[in-house]
């Protein structure tokens, strides 16, 4: 009988396809799961008892905003805690590379807070990501509002001129070539709102030479989100490329109830064309603090700000009376400033995580100084809140939606399935009692219920602590695709 590193016993295997549970010892030979046998088959210098538990593949994060917080914490407590082996960051158009200039925009600084994390080019990031050894994996998307500020000389707030989208094209087709795996754009965002459908897909076009994925916070996600889907569908056509639409949201209490008209519209272009959508399970949304999101929230927390001090965790309309002024003046003397905006309705969030082409996501913003409780909740809060207790969906079916699912999207060869030759990213988790503890009040809390993380083959969290494995890397979109292959 053949001798592993570490065999994982007693427990049952939620594999990351969907398929219902079953009982099985899972084998690890250095990074890789070597065999998946019969319980009692395999033997390991060590043994794992996962009696009672899941064992299931490392959570993939497909959206996140950690891009320079997994080289300044390694460790990536947030993360690792909820059984997370993987994050995908750069979205919503946001990116550390490649970038020539030293200086911060406003935007940027959403996941930047260094200078001396940014990549002129993306090899010369991703190198600073693996000399972090993190704990777990990241996987890399080139921001499309990045690649603007840095080709219009921060000149934002208008169209860009052809040889500027000749400059963003060539920037995005090196950043494909030396790894990043894909281009996010984030058109509502004031950096983004000049730029024309004509200038994105243009910018977008090495996106399909290289097979890499387009994703989009959409220009719109409230009164014109139908418009906004049909733009992102056809960017998604003109550049040869899949798409994943971010944290999928109608926005504001006049838009509630219309995922009856976006969710058939996903499934009838889904048909068409390879798209598929994330979600994070939380009525609240949370970006910079703007006062022309106001309006659409019934409540509005601060989450950072960097002008007046203590006002963290505390809502807007409070603030505004102590201060003796109206809310968006409040706003202005706040900046610069982030905020959580309750705008969502709890069916619409649902309605869309339970869709055939949803996958989660946990958008959480990982510098704030009272974060939104998904940085730390996501993935245990849909296992335990929305799947055991609410019987939203099956546990292998939320399973699948974390894993396979999300690697197949993002094409994160050999991962997100428990299966002999993938990447030894697991979790073993107690499905009796995973939850979330990360609230709106207290959002800094880790889950509960999650046992031991292993990302490639180390572990990464054990027992609620982060578990000593440092062997995350920059996952190369060219690498993956050559393993993909073989
Ligand atoms: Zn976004
Ligand atoms: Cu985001």
């Amino acid at each position: 009988m053949a001798t592993y590193d570490t065999v994982i016993r007693n427990g049952q295997v939620a594999d990351g396809t969907g398929a219902k549970l079953f009982a099985a010892d899972v084998a690890l030979k250095g990074d890789r799961i070597a065999a998946v046998g019969t319980p009692g088959s395999l033997k390991g210098d060590n043994e794992i008892d996962a009696s009672g538990k899941v064992v299931a593949p490392g959570f993939i994060d497909v959206h996140t905003h950690d891009d320079t917080y997994i080289i300044d914490n390694p460790l990536m407590a947030m993360k690792a805690s909820q059984g997370v082996t993987t994050v995908v960051c750069g979205n919503c158009g946001i990116s550390a590379s490649p970038y020539g200039r030293s200086d911060i925009p406003h935007l940027i600084s959403l996941s930047v807070k260094k200078t001396e994390n940014l990549g002129k080019t993306f090899a010369e990031f991703a190198g600073k990501v693996d000399a972090a050894r993190p704990a777990i994996n990241g996987a890399f998307l080139v921001g499309h509002s990045t690649l603007r500020f840095d080709a219009m000389n921060l000149d934002v707030n208008r169209r860009a001129t052809a040889s500027e989208i000749g400059a963003m094209r060539e920037q995005l087709d090196l950043a494909l070539e030396q790894g990043a795996i894909g281009m996010s754009s984030g058109l509502f965002y004031p950096p983004a709102m000049a730029a024309t459908t004509d200038e994105v897909a243009e910018v977008a076009m090495p996106l399909g030479k290289w097979g890499a994925v387009y994703t989009a916070h959409m220009r719109d996600e409230s009164e014109d989100i139908l418009k906004s889907m049909d733009e992102t569908f056809e960017i998604g056509r003109r550049a040869g490329a899949h798409i994943v639409v971010s944290h999928h949201k109608c926005a504001g209490r006049s838009n509630f109830g219309r995922m009856r008209e976006t969710l058939p519209k996903f499934s009838d272009a889904m048909k068409q064309q390879e798209i598929a959508f994330d979600v994070y399970p939380y009525v609240a949304g949370s970006t910079i603090l703007r006062k022309d999101m106001l309006d659409r929230a019934d409540k509005v927390l601060i989450s950072w700000s960097d002008s007046v001090k203590g006002v963290s965790g505390r809502d807007l309309r409070d603030i505004a009376k102590e201060m003796g002024c109206s809310v968006d003046e409040a706003c202005d003397r706040l900046q610069p400033a982030g905020a959580i905006y309750f705008m969502m309705d709890e069916k619409d969030v649902q309605g869309a995580m339970s869709h055939s082409g949803a996958m989660i996501g946990s958008d959480g913003i990982p510098f704030d100084t009272h974060p939104h409780p998904r940085l730390w909740g996501t993935f245990p809060r849909v296992l335990g809140h929305y799947s055991r207790d609410l019987k939203l969906f099956p546990l292998e079916d939320a399973v699948r939606r974390m894993t396979s699912y999300s690697a197949r999207h993002f094409r994160l060869a050999k991962r997100g399935e428990v299966k002999a030759g993938f990447y030894a990213d697991l979790c073993i988790f107690d499905p009796t009692t995973v939850i979330d503890t990360a609230s709106f009040e207290k959002p800094i809390s880790p889950a509960k219920g999650i046992d031991t993380v292993f990302c490639n083959g180390a572990i990464a969290w054990h027992d609620g602590k982060p578990g000593g494995g440092r062997t995350g890397r920059a996952l190369n979109r060219q690498q993956m695709q050559d393993e993909a292959k073989a």
